[in-house]
């Protein structure tokens, strides 16, 4: 039986105080000016003041970012340094890819619990527009030796290996060193592998537009996305703007599959598109929250992560980190009033959905005897997901525990679970409660 890793104890819970999120943005579009850094300090900087927490008691922030940028490494020591907090602020920084924001929530939730840190921020940035484009490892090697030499003949001499295609910028690599496939490859093997069929995965994705459409034409993302006035012309972005309000079944049969482009099934309109944005969660232990007259948000009850063969099906992380994370809060997937599962891919979804009603996965792949439990579409992503709201990577999970406590709130339900596969085979899953 596992045991519980956060406190249940009234009192003693891990208390999200205050969320906020920027709109989440297609790559290259409102936000390309913006690095992860801006978006971070940004985000960090309104949520401190609509929380009243600009003045104090914030002891720690933990960030993260997945796209790495060279020139500034610790992204959550920067957005202290950027938005007013003391310098005696600390801050670290985290990366899991897509579960990134799950392990800065969770770094500093153990930081609470453990008495280290009374009250702290944690969240996720990401600019997908602001990818490091590097140099070839000839050229890099040749600039490093001509930098140390003294004299200006061994600094030319430094050269003389470097042919003319390793002055060729070098993009970031689409696959993971680590395995065989990028994500999109690792969706399409799922597909294939799972009986995952291309209309499944259209009506998926349509599904997640109509819901968030709908959910943002009803004022429901309002209060957990900020306005964002974009330098140099500061021009205001309100929106996620990649929902699509015209989301219509016939418009996704059009589309080719990207990453496999004669047998595949995966396209843009199924996948979560690269985005920028950023978002961030304020977080105290409930006894202090309540007592400096804070009403929380929520509270996280547990959380756990797996990790998986990710040339086997490298997107099924939730299936794995769900029912520990379940065991761990001392409930079941049917006492989950929402789920929110991050949506990489529609076969992603589809794949984990399916696992998670199956007995034969259950017994071979989590050696239990039932399976996770049965999906009720009325609870499951119901204000859209990654697909149609966006997906920058370190940002997701931020999104996810905000937009799941709000939707708590919303249909008056007590727990809800969060859950996002990430690169690397990695899986992360959140139990939350709200009063
Ligand atoms: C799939 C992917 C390659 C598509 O990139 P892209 O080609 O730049 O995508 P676009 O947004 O330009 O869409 C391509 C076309 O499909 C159309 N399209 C996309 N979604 C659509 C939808 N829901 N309905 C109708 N048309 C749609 C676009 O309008 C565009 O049409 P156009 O060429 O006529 O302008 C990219 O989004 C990607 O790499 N996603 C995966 C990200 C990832 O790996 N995430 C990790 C998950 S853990």
């Amino acid at each position: 039986m596992a045991e519980e890793n956060l406190p249940h104890t009234p009192g003693k819970r891990i208390a999200i105080i205050a969320g906020l999120r920027t709109p989440f943005v297609k790559q290259g579009s409102a936000f390309k000016g913006l690095a992860a850094r801006d978006l971070g300090k940004i985000v960090v900087s309104e949520l401190l003041q609509r929380a009243g927490l600009d003045q104090g008691p914030v002891e720690q922030v933990v960030f993260g970012q997945v796209i790495p940028t060279p020139t500034a490494p610790n992204i959550a020591r920067e957005i202290v340094l950027g938005v007013g907090l003391p310098a005696t602020v600390d801050a670290y920084s985290v990366s899991r890819a897509c579960a990134t924001s799950y392990q800065s929530v969770v770094n500093l939730a153990q930081s609470i619990a453990s008495g280290n840190v009374a009250c702290g921020v944690a969240g996720g940035a990401e600019s997908a527009s602001d990818v490091p484009i590097t140099v070839s490892r000839r050229l890099a090697q040749a600039l490093v030796e001509s930098n140390r030499a003294n004299d200006l003949l061994r600094r030319i001499a430094a050269f003389k290996q470097v042919r003319l295609k390793d002055i060729i910028p070098v993009p970031p690599p689409l696959k993971e060193p680590s395995s065989d496939y990028s994500m999109g490859e690792a969706a399409e093997k799922m597909a294939k592998e799972n009986g995952i069929t291309r209309q499944a995965q259209d009506e998926y994705a349509h599904r997640s537009h109509k819901k968030a459409s709908t959910a943002w034409n009803e004022g429901f993302f309002d209060d957990q996305v900020m306005h964002t006035f974009v330098p140099p012309d500061y021009n205001v972005t309100v929106r996620d703007n990649l929902v699509r309000n015209d989301s219509a079944p016939e418009k996704y049969k059009k589309l080719k599959p990207v990453f496999d482009r004669r047998h595949g099934t995966v396209t843009a309109g199924n996948s979560s598109p690269l985005t920028d944005g950023a978002g961030a969660l304020a977080m105290m232990r409930e006894d202090k929250a309540k007592a400096a007259g804070y009403t929380p948000l929520g509270y996280i009850r547990s959380y756990a992560f797996a990790a998986i063969d990710p040339n086997w099906q490298m997107l099924m992380g939730p299936s794995f980190a769900t029912p520990t994370a379940l065991q761990r809060a001392g409930l079941t997937l049917k006492d989950m009033d929402i789920v929110d599962m991050h949506e990489a891919f529609a076969a992603q979804i589809l794949s984990n959905t399916q696992a998670f009603e199956s007995a034969a996965f259950a017994q071979k792949r989590l050696n239990r005897s039932q399976p996770i439990g049965k999906i009720d579409w009325s609870r499951f992503n119901i204000s859209g997901g990654s697909i149609s709201l966006g997906h920058p990577f370190a940002a997701t999970g931020a999104r996810q525990i905000l937009q799941t406590l709000k939707e708590l709130r919303q249909v008056n339900g007590e727990f809800g679970l969060c859950t996002a596969c990430a690169a690397g085979g990695l899986g992360a899953a959140m139990v939350l409660e709200v009063d």
